[in-house]
């Protein structure tokens, strides 16, 4: 039995379409679009010594995801920033997770869904490293994915969209019964794109480095920090579009997002391997380490 509290019944306060409810009665109806149709998006966002780290750039990009869907948030982004706060402080979290979402509730229950009330709650919790302990110790063990991330003619990719995020459970949930810890995705197209929640760099052996270019999935705002950190070290960066085979011209490899933070990962497929760490990736997960709590 696992000892983590299901996500229903824990402790605390939940922000909820304007006001705090208590964090069990935080409660939809079964019959709602968001999850019948996948009408939902979602910001995931850590707190740092109770700063949300890039909190106004995930308000604006929750607005832009909802944008993309069709739908408007009814809450300004400055509401919620302050809603965030509030809820970090509400819930006493100094290091924490954060989820802010908006879902098309349940007057009209079909694929048309114009003018179901939009739905926004904010929830934030204390929220440990996203992989094992042993799986950042030695690198994350990496399967290639069955599932493309599918192109922009197909599917809403820049925005978070909970829809999204189908394939990418069941790819994490194969990999993680074959003993890997996470799932490595290709794009419509065979390139390299992400992994399931996180965005792929490779640290080239030419000392450069390299990362898909985001035209098939999210452009996620701490790749775009770890972009500055990199250019603020001198370090040529280069976005691209990736062919898996150049996997073999990595000297290191490392996953980038707001809950992976800079994962390192050490095998992909059993195939190419990443055993100990560069000395670039150690001065990147420094200097990020560094520039979210300060
Ligand atoms: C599919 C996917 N790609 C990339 C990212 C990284 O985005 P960010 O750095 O904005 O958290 C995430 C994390 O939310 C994600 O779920």
């Amino acid at each position: 039995m696992s000892d983590i509290i299901s996500f229903d019944q824990r402790e605390g306060f939940i922000w909820y379409n304007g006001e705090f409810v208590d964090w069990k009665n935080a409660k939809i109806h079964v019959l709602n679009h968001g999850l019948h149709y996948g009408s939902c998006v979602f910001e995931g966002e850590r707190v740092y010594n109770t700063k949300i780290f890039r909190s106004l750039d995930h308000s604006k990009r929750l607005h832009a995801s909802a944008n993309i869907l069709g739908f408007d948030i009814p809450f300004s982004v400055e509401e919620l920033e302050k809603a965030k706060k509030e809820a970090v402080v509400k819930n006493n979290i100094t290091d924490g997770y954060m989820r802010v979402f908006a879902w098309r509730g349940s007057e009209k229950m079909a694929i048309s869904a114009q003018g179901n009330k939009i739905h926004v709650a904010v929830a934030c919790w204390p929220w440990p490293p996203y992989y094992s302990e042993e799986a950042r110790k030695a690198g994350l063990k990496l399967k290639f994915a069955k599932y493309k991330r599918p192109s922009p003619e197909t599917a809403p990719v820049a925005s978070k969209a909970a829809g999204l995020y189908m394939i990418c459970t069941i790819s994490k949930h194969e990999a993680e019964r074959e003993g890997y810890n996470d799932a490595l995705m290709l794009d419509y197209r065979g390139f390299l794109a992400e992994a399931t929640g996180a965005n792929l760099f490779l640290v080239m052996k030419n000392g450069e480095l390299h990362t898909p270019n985001p035209d098939a999935f999210l452009n996620g705002l701490t790749r775009l920090t770890v972009i500055d950190l990199a250019k603020k070290r001198g370090i040529k960066v280069v976005e691209r579009h990736i062919k898996p085979e150049e996997l073999s011209e990595a000297a290191d490899v490392f996953l980038t997002g707001s809950a992976a933070e800079i994962t390192r990962v050490g095998a992909i497929d059993d195939k190419y391997f990443y055993p100990t760490a560069n000395q670039m990736t150690l001065d990147l997960m420094q200097d990020y380490h560094d520039l979210v709590r300060s």
